[in-house]
């Protein structure tokens, strides 16, 4: 048996055909490439393969690059994290002849997501360059395409979604590489690779090698030790996709987990996507309850700072949810992010401003800020709104700046501000 090799290089896709499933990314993808070797102009210069690890992404650019003898040059996040890596790929994609000639190239920079948003900044506004300037086709990869970062990216790219592969793909892939291993395998030992791998097939074929290295009878028995030890982490999106589809409590509970965001966060982001998945009333009403109920609990754990009440947060949050789902059949959504990060990031210079403010009315008034927030503010923006002139004494009493000015009057704060100028010369 050969274990010199990794498998999941040696079963690579060879040809399109060969990448399983996948059927719309191809019928998106293959056209557009197939413009770009005929001269066509081309709306968008770059495509952006999103979807989750281990689905074919990487793969359907090498099938393809090599079904139709492009020059595929390919290169990983890691690879080109400055400005200068990707000016030296830029080079070569203006040009249209290699050294042998002509000869149309692929440009793939795998992973994008990997860049960093702030460290990496000079990488993505150059591949941002590159794609205005480029004359073969560039092609992206990313898990996340909703990643903020990504955004201007978005924009000039044509989007090719990947989905997660379904079981049965899997254990398609498993059972063909069994074959020409010569491995006798136990139909239930790869369908609970299938199970872990949750449609990651390159983690499915890793997993497979391993098992292979200890017997070459793939059996329920060895596999189930080998599996037991492995964890992986999830993107949010990721994890709903996982909490939704989980048949078992313990899926369920694994998926909110092990994602890669704290709790709180992934509480968000299943009342956000919620709707979307359940759309029987009843499934969405017993999954908000769980959810509701979770959230209860979360606040216990906090304010008592009793730790062990956290399984039943996990508890109710996944499996609550998950098992929530009576009537709806499963589809395929896509999830959002949610709503409330989103609006809280939007306004945090206002917030910022009014907690100032509810600061400085507290100590004036020994009160609480919160208090000071809730019953004071409302009027003090009433009088703001009414009376500039009575404003202006206030705001000269407590010291206010132009930007609480403004914003406890955003229409009349140049009246106050002319009547504080008075009441300043006179003093
Ligand atoms: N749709 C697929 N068809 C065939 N093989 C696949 C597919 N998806 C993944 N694989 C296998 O898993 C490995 C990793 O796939 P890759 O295309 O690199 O995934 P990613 O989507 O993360 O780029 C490949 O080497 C290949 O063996
Ligand atoms: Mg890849």
């Amino acid at each position: 048996m050969s274990t010199r090799l990794p498998w999941i290089i040696k079963y690579r896709p060879k040809k399109v055909a060969e990448v399983v499933d996948q059927d719309n990314a191809k019928k998106q993808f293959i056209p557009w490439i197939k413009a770009w070797i005929e001269g066509k102009k081309q709306e968008k210069k770059a495509a952006l393969l999103y979807g989750p690890a281990g689905c074919g992404k990487t793969s359907l650019v090498e099938a393809t690059a090599k079904e139709f003898g492009l020059e595929l040059i390919e290169m990983n996040a890691s690879d080109f994290r400055t400005r200068e890596a990707i000016e030296r790929i830029a080079k070569v994609a203006a040009t249209k002849y290699s050294l042998f000639g002509f000869r149309s190239k692929i440009i793939l920079l795998d992973e994008i997501d990997g860049l960093n948003a702030i460290a990496d900044r000079g990488a993505l506004s150059a591949v941002l360059d590159l794609i205005e300037a480029t004359t073969h086709p560039i092609v992206l990869t990313a898990n996340d395409p909703w990643d903020p970062k990504l955004r201007s990216l978005r924009d000039k790219c044509l989007l090719i979604a990947f989905r997660r592969l379904p079981k049965r793909a899997v254990i398609l892939m498993l059972k063909r590489i069994c074959e020409s291993e010569k491995l006798i395998c136990e139909y239930n030992a790869l369908s609970l690779i299938a199970d872990y791998a949750e449609g990651d097939l390159r983690s499915a074929i890793n997993d497979l090698q391993n098992v292979a290295s200890i017997s070459k009878h793939i059996t329920l028995e060895v596999t189930k030790p080998i599996l037991a030890r492995r964890d992986r982490q999830y993107t949010p999106f990721e994890a709903l996709r996982s909490l939704f589809f989980s048949k078992y409590a313990w899926q369920a509970k694994k998926a909110v987990t092990s994602a890669d965001i704290d709790y709180e966060t992934m509480m968000l982001w299943i009342a956000e996507n919620l709707p979307y998945q359940y759309t029987d009333p009843e499934d969405l009403w017993r999954a908000y309850e769980a959810l509701a109920r979770a959230d209860v609990y979360l606040g216990r754990v906090k304010r008592t700072q009793n730790w062990d009440l956290l399984a039943y947060v996990f508890d109710l949050m996944g499996a609550g949810v998950a098992l929530a789902r009576r009537k709806t059949k499963f589809k395929w959504v896509k999830y959002s992010f949610p709503q409330k990060i989103l609006l809280l990031a939007k306004t945090r210079g206002q917030r910022e401003i009014r907690d100032a403010i509810a600061k400085v009315l507290a100590g004036a008034l020994h009160i609480s800020s919160i208090i000071a927030k809730r019953e004071v503010l409302p009027f003090l923006r009433i009088i703001f709104n009414e009376n500039p002139e009575y404003a202006a004494r206030i705001a000269l009493g407590l010291n206010l700046t132009e930007s609480m000015i403004k914003f406890l009057t955003p229409k009349r704060y140049r009246e106050v501000l002319r009547e504080l100028a008075k009441l300043k010369k006179t003093a």
